[in-house]
Formats: C-alpha cells, structure tokens, sequence
C-alpha cells in the first residue's frame, strides 16, 4: 500500500491482541487527510493509545497495512515521560542528535522550533519549572525541530487545567493550518471537538463513525445521557 497525495495518515484492517483470545483492533480502518486535524474519540479501553502506537510504529500489527508520512511526532498524556533533558533548549537538541546536524543548524531548529509553540523566552528554563501546559509545548516543539510530517498526541491535554487546555488545542491547530502539518488528538473531552475537522469514533478496537466534528458530539451526548439513564 501507499499512500495517495492527499492522505497522510493511512490504517486499512488493522488487527491486533496483546493475548490471542482477545483482540484489541478488530479491522480497524482511517485515513486521516493531509494538513488537517483530526480527533479520535472512544470510552476507556477502546484501543485509542494502542492504534496511536501502532501508527507511531512503536506496536506491530497482527495484520493490516499502515502508511503515515514521515517523520512522525508523538506527544504522551504525561510530558514527564518524554522530556529527559535538564533544560528546554537542550531537550529539543537531544531529539536531533540521530541526524547529525552542524551545530548552527541545531541552533537554528530549536529557536524556530519553540517560536512556533510561543516559548522563546524558555529556551534555558529547567524543565522542572515549567507548568503541564508549558511541558507539552515542549514535547510539541521538539517534533517541531524534526520537521515532523505528521503529529500523534495522545490525550495531552488530559492533566492540564481548562485554560491551558485550551492553548495547547489552539496552537495545535494553528501548527496544523500554517505549517500543514497533519495530526490525530486522542481526547475524551467533548469540548476540544470544535477545534478539529474531523474525528474518529472508535469502539472496541473498530472505527464506528467518523467525519463532522459536531455531528459526533451530539451523537456522544447522547449516549452519555442514556447511559446515565440507565443507571
Ligand atoms: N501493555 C498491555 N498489556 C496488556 N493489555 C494491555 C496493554 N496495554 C493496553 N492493554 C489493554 O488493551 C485495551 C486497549 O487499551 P488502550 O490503552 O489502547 O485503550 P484506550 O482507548 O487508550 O483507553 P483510555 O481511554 O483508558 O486511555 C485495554 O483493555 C487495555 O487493558
Ligand atoms: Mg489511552
């Protein structure tokens, strides 16, 4: 398989099982377009972080086929599992060392890098003085760096409070719409929806629904409502 021009993120029947009696994808299928922003959606234990692996090539398929334009970036919920370096400038630097740069070029990167998620002033800033939200423009910064095609973020916003929560949505998407980058959000939180083009509605390990942001959400609304219902 591979992809067509205007698709930058490609699954076709994906299967996969930590044990064989169980299969966490079950002929899971997307294609996310490219230079757009996408979210995935589904209740705890759908298979959401387990396809993002997958498609990041950390996880390998039972079967399926999977292309995504690289290189890919990827951004965990927890940004403490991710950054490494003592400070900013240096954590971005660390990501570049496999290619080998001259040290100007490496200069030139971070700088561009962390004006492109507004933290040029933090390039010397310790790691451990930055806030969640702060963390996560970091991790963004360092795909950024790389020159990443493609952007998988895995619920990032999820230990942020709402307003910064906010921010790492909008700059997200601005990244999206001016760089053409193109990137799959994992969320639960049905109010990032408005900032996407499109979104994924995964259930057990299958996509179920997928396109108009809005559509979606009604549709999770009111599933969350009679379920509540229910009990
Ligand atoms: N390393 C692992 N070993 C065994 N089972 C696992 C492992 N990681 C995940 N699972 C199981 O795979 C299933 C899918 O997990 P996954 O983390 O992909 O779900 P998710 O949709 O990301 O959920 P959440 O919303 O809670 O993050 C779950 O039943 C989970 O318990
Ligand atoms: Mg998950």
């Amino acid at each position: 398989m591979t992809l067509n021009v205007t698709t930058a993120i490609q699954a076709r029947d994906l299967y996969f099982g930590w044990t064989e009696d169980k299969l966490i994808l079950d002929a899971c299928t997307l294609d996310v377009p490219k230079g757009e922003f996408w979210m995935l959606l589904g209740t705890n234990g759908s298979g959401k972080s387990t396809l993002l692996r997958l498609l990041a090539g950390l996880l390998t398929s039972i079967a399926g086929e999977i292309e995504v334009q690289r290189p890919i970036g990827f951004v965990f919920q927890n940004p403490d599992h991710q950054l490494v370096m003592p400070t900013v400038g240096a954590d971005i630097a660390f990501g570049l060392v496999q290619e080998a740069l001259p040290t100007p070029i490496v200069r030139q990167r971070v700088e561009e890098a962390l004006s492109a998620v507004n933290l040029e002033a933090f390039q010397r800033r310790p790691i451990y003085a930055l806030s969640g939200g702060q963390k996560q423009r970091v991790a963004i910064a360092g795909a950024i760096a790389r020159h990443c095609e493609v952007l998988l973020l895995d619920e990032p916003t999820a230990l942020l409070d709402p307003d910064s929560q906010l921010d790492l949505v909008v700059q997200v998407r601005t990244l999206v719409k001016e760089r053409g980058i193109s990137a799959l959000w994992v969320t639960h939180r049905l109010e990032e929806l408005e900032y996407c083009d499109g979104a994924f509605l995964l259930e057990q390990g299958r996509v179920v629904d997928q396109g108009e942001p809005e559509r979606l959400k009604q549709r999770l609304m009111q599933s969350e409502a009679s379920t509540l219902d229910l009990s």
